[in-house]
């Protein structure tokens, strides 16, 4: 169908089901388990009502804001997500060319099929870019990666923690990854993978099961780039990301792809943010998430409890898989397009009027 008839972001998906390949469908779409958390994801966003605001001017609106000191168009950003050229033969080059025509920050993963120098040689001038970092049980691989992102001008290290091992997708398992997806994981091309039980186990053995805080000391002591943890589930854990001096979290649980039963990223920040408020942490460190967000509403919901950006995985790699860059670049003007209308409605103006008193969390409460 041609990509005027995208009307939201879940158009992309269905596109993208009916053309890609079984396999690459089944690593993108799969969850861990009995996917609960894929679902409650999103349902969160449904347990949160609006407080409206009426009367209020609302002919301009506006959308920048800033993530990590980062000025953007809008408060959303596209989530690392591996092996983009399963679904499109652009890869994650293509995602960085949407991304810049749309002009909002790309994160790009260890994971992905494209070379880091070949998907930040995508990007046009000024355009932003973050690295995903998976912790390789060989540390001087990880020192080395972010040494190389500084030379790059990557303007973030998102070192993702919810992955000590891998979520059990047995969707993606039934189907055996035979695809020569040409992917460099180890930064040095030496080392195998093991694509006999499907693609997300193949990318398995680049998993450490032994990071801890310790590591992320290091990685602090290493770089001036900022350190953000993603895949932060429960509060405590974001205060102790703040007292190490980290410069933001991703509340996050992969896309419900790791520990089936975690909570759903908007249900922690809820929990988290009254609490960072009180102790003066909510200045010390940015709080993101990701998981579920589908529309414009979604970002502002998350926005309003306190996120001062929000990650979508899955859309993107549709959206890019369907269409390429044009699909990414559609997929982003949707989304603001959804965001301006609804913010109108709201009685919003511009991104730093989202807040608490905008919304009702009792029902995500069971209230
Ligand atoms: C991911 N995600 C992910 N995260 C990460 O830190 N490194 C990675 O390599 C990947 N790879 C990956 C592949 C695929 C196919 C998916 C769907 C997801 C997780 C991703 O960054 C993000 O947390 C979720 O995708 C957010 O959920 P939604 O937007 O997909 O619902």
């Amino acid at each position: 169908p041609p990509l005027s008839s995208m009307f939201n972001v879940y158009d992309f998906e269905y596109v993208a089901q009916n053309i890609l390949d079984e396999a690459a469908w089944a690593y993108y779409s799969s969850a861990a388990d009995d996917e609960i958390t894929l679902r409650e994801n999103h349902f969160a966003y449904h347990k949160v009502f609006f407080r409206p605001r009426i009367l209020v001017d609302v002919t301009n609106i506006e959308l920048e804001t800033e993530m990590l000191g980062i000025k953007t168009s809008a408060p959303f950003y596209i989530s690392a997500t591996a092996l983009a050229k399963l679904g499109h033969p652009e890869g994650e080059v293509g995602i960085a060319k949407g991304a810049g025509r749309g002009d909002i920050i790309q994160m790009i993963s260890t994971l992905a099929s494209c070379s880091l120098d070949e998907t930040v040689a995508a990007a046009k001038e000024g355009q932003s870019q973050w690295f995903q970092l998976y912790v390789n049980s060989d540390r001087e691989v990880a020192y080395n990666m972010i040494k190389h992102c500084e030379e790059l001008g990557i303007k973030g290290i998102f070192v993702t923690v919810d992955a000590p091992s891998l979520g059990n997708r047995e969707k993606d398992r039934r189907m055996k990854f035979t695809e020569d997806t040409d992917v460099d994981l180890s930064g040095d091309g030496k080392t195998e993978v093991n694509r006999s039980n499907g693609a997300a186990a193949a990318l398995s053995s680049f998993i450490d099961t032994a990071v801890t805080w310790k590591d992320i000391q290091e990685f602090k002591r290493r770089t001036n780039l900022p350190i953000v943890i993603k895949g932060v589930q429960r509060t405590e854990d974001v205060i102790l990301a703040a007292e190490h001096g980290v410069d933001g979290v991703v509340l996050s649980n992969h896309g419900g792809r790791q520990l089936d039963g975690a909570p759903p990223a908007l249900q922690v920040l809820a929990e988290c943010m009254p609490v960072l408020r009180q102790r003066g942490l909510d200045k010390k460190l940015e709080v993101f998430v990701d998981g579920g967000i589908r529309r414009g509403t979604d970002i502002m919901k998350a926005l309003c409890l306190g996120a001062k950006g929000v990650g979508l995985g899955r859309p993107f790699l549709y959206a890019n898989s369907a269409y390429g860059p044009d699909g990414v670049e559609k997929a982003i003007d949707i989304l603001k397009n959804e965001l301006i209308m609804n913010m109108r409605l709201l009685g919003v103006t511009k991104i730093s009027d989202l807040s608490p008193e905008f919304v009702d969390t009792r029902p995500l409460f069971g209230l």
